[in-house]
């Protein structure tokens, strides 16, 4: 199937993890939300680094050394290109997402007592601003934050029922984001539900009241192109595992002038200009967010994801995803008891369908999927509180990438009613 020139057929090949059977059949891989699957380059790419030229990065003035060192700081650029960002030195390696909401959150933490940083310091009466329907890892650093310097934790509703389920109330954006705001941080695109955020709309009434914009576009980057000057926010933050690239390495992108800024999180080699046994100094961004050694080789595999999919064109992906996506939503409904949770229309949404079957616990879907060879999640999927807005325990989640077909989502489909039909009986 090609839609909008993207082959799919050719971008499978590039996976070797799909020529193989579970159970005895055929993989359907429909869990990349949750990690995706990695093209052989990306294999290489990190195999080759410690084959041939793998040292210590910034330390070691050898041969080795340097070419590591011009590896890693070359990932650095192809990120920075990526987000469109101004400057690479506002791109921060860290070991995934969740380490990058971390450490703005314990940045904003130390931001009192920080010569330069107090203006981004929090206390009682400050309101830090969320969406419900936030992964875990968008939600208990900024409640440990609120804690930590006594600000209050608030967050946007989602709608259940209606046209607008599974999406923001728009009124409340205006309602909870007021003068007390200092931080608004919220997803992209949901993983749980598959809403595509309206990141302008909420951007431009953080912005309205002074406060800091934190993106979380994990289940973003992999699926639609990135521009960080056009999206207007202040911060960034997606995972290497979903975007095609390794485990272990993660990005924060930041404005230069916060990052510039904020204190520290980690402290240790490579992030100081000066130590004295009497006290030290800081590096710039993005070496003062770095401390220790980092992810080497699963940066520069990063790098080698990014101009992978940069190659196959991020307009592309998302008008295929798009396309297999609408087609889901509408063979979903073929099966018996289904209901999605979460948009039910094509508008504005991710590759991500999340669902229930009447009398069926949405972990024996997978589990009886998993016979059938298919890979789904299923669970809370770390965004609990939006379950819990549905009255509902857990979802089965089906979510696709670039090397999802028609052909495998009729599978699902199948799959699905063999499921609804057994426990019917
Ligand atoms: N890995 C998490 C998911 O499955 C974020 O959505």
């Amino acid at each position: 199937m090609t839609v909008g020139g993207l082959d799919v057929e050719a971008v499978r090949k590039d996976f070797p993890i799909l020529a193989r059977e579970v159970h005895g059949v055929p993989l359907v891989y429909l869990d990349s939300a949750n990690s995706a699957q990695k093209p052989q380059v990306v294999i290489d790419a990190e195999a080759d680094l410690y084959a041939n030229h793998y040292a210590n990065v910034a330390r070691a003035v050898h041969t080795l050394g340097s070419e590591v060192t011009n590896a890693y700081e070359g990932a650095r650029d192809k990120v920075a290109a990526f987000l469109n960002a101004p400057s690479r030195d506002e791109v921060i390696f860290t070991r995934n997402i969740t380490e990058a909401l971390n450490l703005l959150a314990y940045s904003f933490s130390n931001a009192s007592t920080f010569p330069g940083a107090e203006g981004l310091a929090l206390g009682p009466g400050d309101e830090i601003v969320v969406t419900e329907m936030e992964h875990h890892s968008n939600i208990v650093p900024w409640q440990q934050l609120a804690q930590r310097t006594g600000a209050t934790f608030r967050w946007i509703p989602v709608d259940t029922d209606g046209p607008n389920a599974g999406r923001l109330q728009d009124a409340m954006i205006d309602e909870v984001i007021t003068e007390r705001t200092k931080i608004v941080a919220f997803a992209y695109v949901s993983n749980a539900l598959g809403t595509v955020n309206p990141v302008k709309r909420i951007v431009e009434r953080a912005r309205s009241v002074g406060a800091v914009t934190i993106l979380d576009a994990a289940q973003a980057a992999p699926h639609l192109p990135l521009d960080v000057q056009d999206l207007g926010v202040d911060f960034l933050a997606f995972t290497g595992h979903k975007v095609y690239g390794p485990t272990g390495v993660g990005v924060l992108w930041g404005r230069y002038d916060l990052l510039a800024a904020l204190p520290p999180f980690l402290g240790g080699g490579e992030m100081i200009e000066t130590v004295s046994m009497e006290g030290s100094t800081f590096a710039a961004p993005p070496h003062r967010f770095e401390a220790g050694t980092p992810m080497i080789a699963q940066a520069v595999a990063l790098g080698t994801a990014i101009d992978w999919l940069t190659e196959l064109g991020l307009d592309r992906v998302r008008e295929y995803e798009h396309e297999i996506t609408g087609y889901a939503l509408e063979r979903l409904q073929a099966v018996p008891g289904l209901t999605v949770i979460g948009p039910a229309d094509n508008v504005d949404r991710g590759a991500t369908i999340s669902f229930t079957i009447d009398g069926v616990h949405p972990h024996d879907v997978a589990q009886l999927l998993d016979e059938y060879g298919i890979a789904v999640r299923a669970g809370h999927h770390c965004a609990r509180p939006v379950c819990v807005r549905y009255g509902i325990p857990a979802t089965t989640r089906a979510s696709f990438g670039v090397y999802t077909t028609t052909d495998e989502i009729d599978q699902l489909v199948v799959g699905l009613s063999k499921v609804a039909e057994m426990f019917a009986r």
